[in-house]
């Protein structure tokens, strides 16, 4: 069983109701069909009813098992309003501003998931990665004790001498463009977290730089050096490392030449990027160019799970994101 199928049966068993944001949109409502014909999620699709349902006629998906909510028309309209005002009147927004909010798929959604009307939501096959993450950030929040949210990927190459057979977390790729020592540190933290929780491996935490231990100096390089110590603080029994440069972490002859006796370079199978510009652009060269799977962005820190899509995703893709999202928080 792969990776994603071992994923859609963990979310069958949990049978999650997941929000899909952009409920009039086609790849959307094609993923619906699919994910409602395999049956590991129940779920909303959100948005005008008519349009909705003539999205479904023209990709021939069955609404029978779907529940449909037009944000406007809902009779939650008024209280998720009325709460977006009173969680936000400090910030300077109206009752009006909550209300034109509200009327919008992605606020409605974030609120539904804030009242325990579902476990989880799915966007981003049109909406941006900012539009998305805001209602999410300002209505859930992030978990307990989590400062940031932030966004891994995991990588499955066909090469499988790299990480645990072939497959790496990556992480931020999406979210925190300059993260801070305390940051980062938490990123690695939660990285680790996501490796174990959905892909059933032991992480060992890899904190990227240009320098493998102390082979260059500079401020940059102490930032990822600092965040290494902090996040032992916060979690004495991550097996982490840091700072390695990318070959020192994931190959195991340059690992043991670079860094003797490191718990991690070498055998890395999640990798911290020092900030999002290395992040993404690991990972969109990593997957293109090294033709390597990666799905993601999984949104980790987040106070329920919401995940974000590409604007050119596939409808896969959303199905999958579906799937990963029925699995995240679940203790
Ligand atoms: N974790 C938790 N909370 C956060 C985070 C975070 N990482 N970032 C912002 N917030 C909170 C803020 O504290 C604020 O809360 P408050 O309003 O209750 O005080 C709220 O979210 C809004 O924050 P702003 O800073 O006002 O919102 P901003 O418009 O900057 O949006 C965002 C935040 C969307 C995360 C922004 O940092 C961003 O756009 N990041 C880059 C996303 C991106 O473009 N990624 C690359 C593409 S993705 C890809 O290729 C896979």
């Amino acid at each position: 069983m792969n990776l994603i199928d071992k994923i859609k049966e963990t979310a069958r068993k949990n049978q999650r109701t997941i929000i899909l944001a952009e409920g009039t949109e086609e790849r959307t409502v094609t993923a619906a069909g699919i994910i409602s014909k395999e049956g590991f999620a129940k779920l909303v699709l959100l948005g005008k009813k008519g349009e909705v349902e003539a999205a479904a006629t023209k990709v021939g998906t069955d609404l029978s098992l779907i529940r449909v909510i037009d944000p406007v028309e809902s009779e939650k309209f008024p209280l998720y309003a009325e709460e977006l005002f009173e969680m936000r009147k400090k910030k300077g927004i109206t009752l009006e501003d909550a209300q034109k909010l509200i009327s919008g798929t992605l606020y409605f959604g974030a609120m539904m998931i804030y009242q325990g009307e579902a476990q989880g939501m799915v966007a981003g096959a049109q909406n941006t990665t900012g539009d998305v993450l805001r209602p999410a950030l300002q209505i859930i929040k992030t978990l307990p004790g989590i400062s940031s949210v932030s966004g891994a990927f995991v990588m499955i190459s066909p090469k499988k001498e790299f990480g645990d057979e072939g497959i790496l977390v990556f992480a931020d790729c999406a979210v925190n463009p300059n993260p801070t020592v305390e940051q980062l540190a938490e990123i690695a933290v939660v990285s680790a977290q996501t490796a174990k929780a959905l892909v059933g491996y032991e992480p060992k935490v890899a904190m990227l730089s240009f320098s493998t231990k102390g082979s260059a100096k500079h401020e940059l390089i102490d930032k990822v050096t600092q965040a290494t110590e902090l996040a032992k603080q916060m979690a004495p029994n991550l097996v982490i490392d840091g700072e390695l440069q990318a070959d020192a972490a994931i190959v195991p002859k340059v690992g043991s030449s670079k860094a003797p006796g490191s718990p991690v370079a070498g055998q890395a199978n999640v990798l911290v990027f020092p900030d999002l510009q290395a992040g993404n652009i690991a990972y969109k060269l990593v997957q293109r160019f090294g033709e390597v799977e990666a799905f993601g962005p999984i949104l980790q820190g987040m106070g329920k799970p919401v995940n974000d899509l590409s604007r050119g995703c596939s409808v896969e893709d959303i199905v999958n994101t579906v799937a990963i999202t029925c699995c995240q928080n679940l203790s």
